[in-house]
Formats: structure tokens, C-alpha cells, sequence
């Protein structure tokens, strides 16, 4: 059971973070967004420049085509709980720009002390790691994006996992064929996630019809 009480207070709680150094040139940290009782958990790798200045997850270029994937395979991002497994962005200053920069696994080590609370709070049900440093962050070591993706896997008896690759490699294809080819992964993959999603929608909709039966809540004749 986590120590915060809320999302609200776990998120101030990471504001002021040192766990590791990248607090120091962050302009703040970002904590995960969405619904408390999430199904579904969408685990990037860190915020980059613009979810730094806004202090929200997954607003930049990645962010959009991330959207745009969630879109495609029906699954609502306002129904899924977003976040990184790193909350500090960590760049290089190069002139006016701030070039992203790998975080490397100290860093995601000592932020998944935040991933994990954030988990014990929302208690999904189905958590996608997009790319290898959240893959790390939500496994506690490291695993191939190659090896590991599209497969569902039990992490405990209430958690699944799913690990597809991160939207920003999509944004670093050149070739019209590559991206072509894989973004049709990422939205077989991002599917599967969305598969799960619906088919527990059916569960939960048996539940409830069945404990209403159970209480005699449906009226003679229904159900
Ligand atoms: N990339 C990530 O991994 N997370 C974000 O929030 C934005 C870009």
C-alpha cells in the first residue's frame, strides 16, 4: 500500500525530489496523469522539453503520435493513466536548444520508487512499457524491446504487462517503408493493449450484471 493518500499528494511529493541529480537543471518534475482507477498504465521514459515547461506527460511531438496510435486502436488516452518511468527531464544544453539525453538505469533505479507508488495507487491492470527505459523502470532490469514486445505477460496476479517501443523511434525513421512498417507494429502492438481493455470491459459488465441478478436488482424478466 503506498504512504500517499493521493495522486495529488504523491505528485507534490516528487516535486521535490533528490533521489538523483537531474532535479538540479529540470524546470520541474512530472508526474503521471490520468483517472485513479485506471485499467490501462502507459509507461514512457522521461518528460523531454515540452512536458518540462507544461509539467504534463506526453504533450510534445511524441506525445502526438502517441495520441494518434491510441486514436487508431480505440483506446482512450482519457482513460488511461500516463507517465515516465523517469519524472526530471535530462538534457544537454546546446545553445538555445536542450537535447534530450538516454537516462541511464541509476537514474530510472532511483525514480521507480515514484512508478511504483504511482502503481500502488492506481492499481492497473495492464501496464505498456514504451521502450527500453520503461521497460527497466516497471521491471527493475533491463529487457530487450526486441525480445519482449506484443507479448502479454503476468507480472503478479492482478497486473499484466505489455512492452512495445517508444513513439520517439517512429519520429527518427528517415525511410518511408520503415515508418510505414513500423508504425503498423506499434498499432498491432498498442491493439493488443487495447484488446485487453475491451475484453475486461466485458468481464466488468458480467460482474455487474451478475451481482445485480445476485441482489435482485434487475426487475422480472431482465437479464
Ligand atoms: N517521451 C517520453 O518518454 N515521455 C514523455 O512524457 C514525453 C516524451
Amino acid at each position: 500500500m503506498s504512504e500517499f493518500l493521493t495522486l495529488a499528494a504523491l505528485g507534490a511529493e516528487e516535486e521535490i525530489c533528490t533521489r538523483c541529480p537531474l532535479y538540479r537543471n529540470a524546470t520541474q518534475a512530472v508526474p503521471g496523469e490520468g483517472p485513479r482507477g485506471a485499467r490501462v498504465m502507459l509507461v514512457g521514459e522521461q518528460p523531454g522539453d515540452a512536458e518540462d515547461l507544461s509539467g504534463r506527460p506526453f504533450v510534445g511531438p511524441a506525445g502526438r503520435l502517441l495520441d494518434k496510435a491510441l486514436a487508431r486502436v480505440g483506446l482512450p488516452r482519457e482513460e488511461c493513466f500516463v507517465t515516465n518511468a523517469v519524472k526530471h527531464f535530462k538534457f544537454e544544453p546546446r545553445g538555445k536548444r536542450r537535447l534530450h539525453r538516454k537516462p541511464d538505469a541509476g537514474e530510472i533505479d532511483a525514480c521507480r520508487w515514484w512508478l511504483d507508488h504511482e502503481r500502488m495507487l492506481v492499481r492497473p491492470g495492464l501496464i505498456v512499457a514504451l521502450g527500453a527505459s520503461a521497460i527497466r523502470g516497471v521491471l527493475g532490469r533491463s529487457g530487450a524491446v526486441a525480445r519482449l514486445r506484443g507479448k502479454l505477460v503476468d507480472l503478479d496476479a492482478q497486473t499484466t504487462f505489455l512492452a512495445t517501443i517508444h513513439p520517439s523511434f517512429l519520429l527518427r525513421l528517415t525511410e518511408e517503408a520503415d515508418k510505414r512498417e513500423q508504425w503498423a507494429r506499434f498499432i498491432g502492438d498498442l491493439g493488443i493493449a487495447a484488446e485487453w481493455a475491451r475484453a475486461g470491459d466485458i468481464v466488468h459488465a458480467e460482474a455487474d450484471h451478475l451481482a445485480l441478478r445476485g441482489a435482485g436488482g434487475l426487475g422480472p424478466g431482465l437479464g
